[in-house]
């Protein structure tokens, strides 16, 4: 689209921003502070308008918007059976690269999708993708306020009333952790608590639009981008112990390493088993293939990343882009090379393990409804429409989907490495059920009587 067009069509307004993000499909390596991060995103949306969407999920603390470019075929709708997956970046305002990346990622999808790249084309037809640039806007304009290039350590990390967001989440890894021992739930340890969310007065206005955010949409997968170190960490942040490193497997630790490595294997400087560690006495011991468990690294609480996989469906990991944190501008092309793939890769393993609906006999969708895997304590639960996504690493598992008041169905599923494979759920209602036995009682007896003649 031409300029000269846009004055037609959108009026003066959209030219301005149009001309301020720059020529259409360019992508921008460089800085973006909020005005210009705002207007990169509407720059792609008026670019890429049929397939993308802009919406807050609320605003921080100073009252900055947490915005979201979201690409879709049908942005703004939940469509049954498609996966939904999110980016979230700057989560620490000084931790700059992540949200770069984010802003040229969606520079990227726009572009491909309309130079008809088929890979990117499939990817968004199938895929219900979010992106946020920045969940700590007020932080990063702390960080990118300070004068000359060498920015300090810390300056930013926090929101704006000095809360550490990576800190501040409901801390679930200790119910989890007492549940292991003594029964209870292994999903969704937030259930009915919304209204204990919204009245926790610790919690950030940051972490709470995020919280809403998690439990208002049926997020599959995630990913949390950090900077300060190269490794794509998956869960348990937090060690069971509350030892500074230890090794804290979930349940599903076999797929989380799976994911991270689908993330660290397309980063040449991330899996390189060679690279020095960011500086002389860092710990990177734990860190194999450019991936780590969480808790073998050091010990989290109140992460993000565990609260995702312990309140929802959604898997998460957390990645660590650069040894510095607010790099020079020049540099940030070489990041965007080095992770591009990576991102676009990561995005696509949303389409693994197993998926499909589970209704009732008369094709009615069964929301809430349970799907477990024999030998993974993790269950996750189906969306609105009876859609589920259960990722999976390779194997063959046996799949349960089970609902109150209804017949368990178990299914053997094998699952290759993509795509996810379809397996639907028919579960007979018990009380139908008893009201059939009800009617072959009565026909045997029937026959009986007639066949005995009396
Ligand atoms: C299409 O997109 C994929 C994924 O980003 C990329 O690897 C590939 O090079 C692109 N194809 C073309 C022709 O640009
Ligand atoms: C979902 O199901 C669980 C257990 O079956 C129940 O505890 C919970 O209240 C249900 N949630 C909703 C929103 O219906
Ligand atoms: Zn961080």
């Amino acid at each position: 689209m031409k300029p000269f067009l846009w004055a037609v069509l959108c009026g003066a307004a959209a030219v301005a921003l149009v001309s301020a993000a720059g020529k259409d499909g360019e992508i921008s390596l460089e800085y973006h502070r909020y005005e210009e991060l705002r207007k990169a995103l509407v720059s792609v949306w008026l670019q890429c308008q049929t397939i993308t969407r802009i919406y807050t999920i609320g605003e921080s603390f100073e009252g900055r918007e947490l915005l979201v470019l979201e690409m879709s075929d049908n942005p703004g709708t939940h469509e049954p059976g498609e996966p939904e997956f999110k980016y979230i970046g700057n989560m620490h305002g000084n931790e700059a690269v992540g949200r770069e990346l984010l802003i040229y990622l969606a520079q990227y999808l726009c572009n491909q999708y309309q130079q008809g790249n088929e890979t990117i084309i499939d990817l968004i037809h199938n895929t219900r993708i979010h992106i946020m640039p920045s969940m700590n806007p007020d932080g990063f304009e702390k960080a990118a306020s300070q004068p000359g290039d060498i920015k300090d350590w810390f300056v930013g990390r926090s929101n704006a009333q000095g809360v550490d967001l990576n800190r501040n989440f409901p801390d679930l890894d200790r119910i989890i952790y007492m549940n292991e021992r003594e029964g209870g739930a292994n999903n969704h340890l937030l259930q009915n608590m919304k209204k204990a969310v919204d009245e926790n007065t610790k919690l950030a206005p940051e972490t709470k639009a995020v919280i809403r955010w998690i439990m208002d949409i049926p997020f599959v997968l995630s990913a949390n981008l950090h900077g300060g170190d190269i490794v794509a960490n998956y869960p348990y942040d937090e060690t069971r112990t509350g030892s500074t490193h230890e090794y804290s497997a979930s349940p599903d630790d076999v797929m989380f390493k799976s994911l991270a490595r689908a993330y660290s294997m397309y980063n040449p400087v991330m899996s390189d088993p060679r690279r020095p560690p960011c500086r002389k006495n860092d710990d990177d011991s734990s860190f194999k293939d450019g991936i780590t468990n969480g808790g073998a690294w050091y010990s989290v609480p109140g992460g993000m990343q565990d609260f995702n996989y312990l309140s929802s469906n959604c898997f998460e990991i957390t990645l660590e882009l650069s040894c510095d944190k607010f790099p020079s501008e020049d540099t940030l092309k070489t990041y965007w090379d080095q992770n591009r793939n990576s991102l676009v890769n990561y995005i696509e393993q949303v389409h693994r393990g197993v998926k499909g609906f589970v209704r009732d006999l008369h094709g009615n969708p069964l929301s809430n409804a349970t799907i477990s895997v024999e030998g993974i304590s993790h269950d996750i639960t189906t969306a609105k429409d009876g859609d589920y996504w259960r990722l999976l690493a390779p194997g063959n598992y046996k799949v349960a989907a089970s609902a109150p008041g209804y017949l368990t169905v178990i299914k053997k599923v094998a699952v290759p490495h993509s795509p996810a494979t379809r397996v639907d759920f028919e579960l007979e209602s018990l009380l139908e059920r008893k009201e059939e036995e009800r009617e072959e009682l009565t026909d045997w007896w029937r026959m009986m009587s007639e066949t005995l003649n009396f």
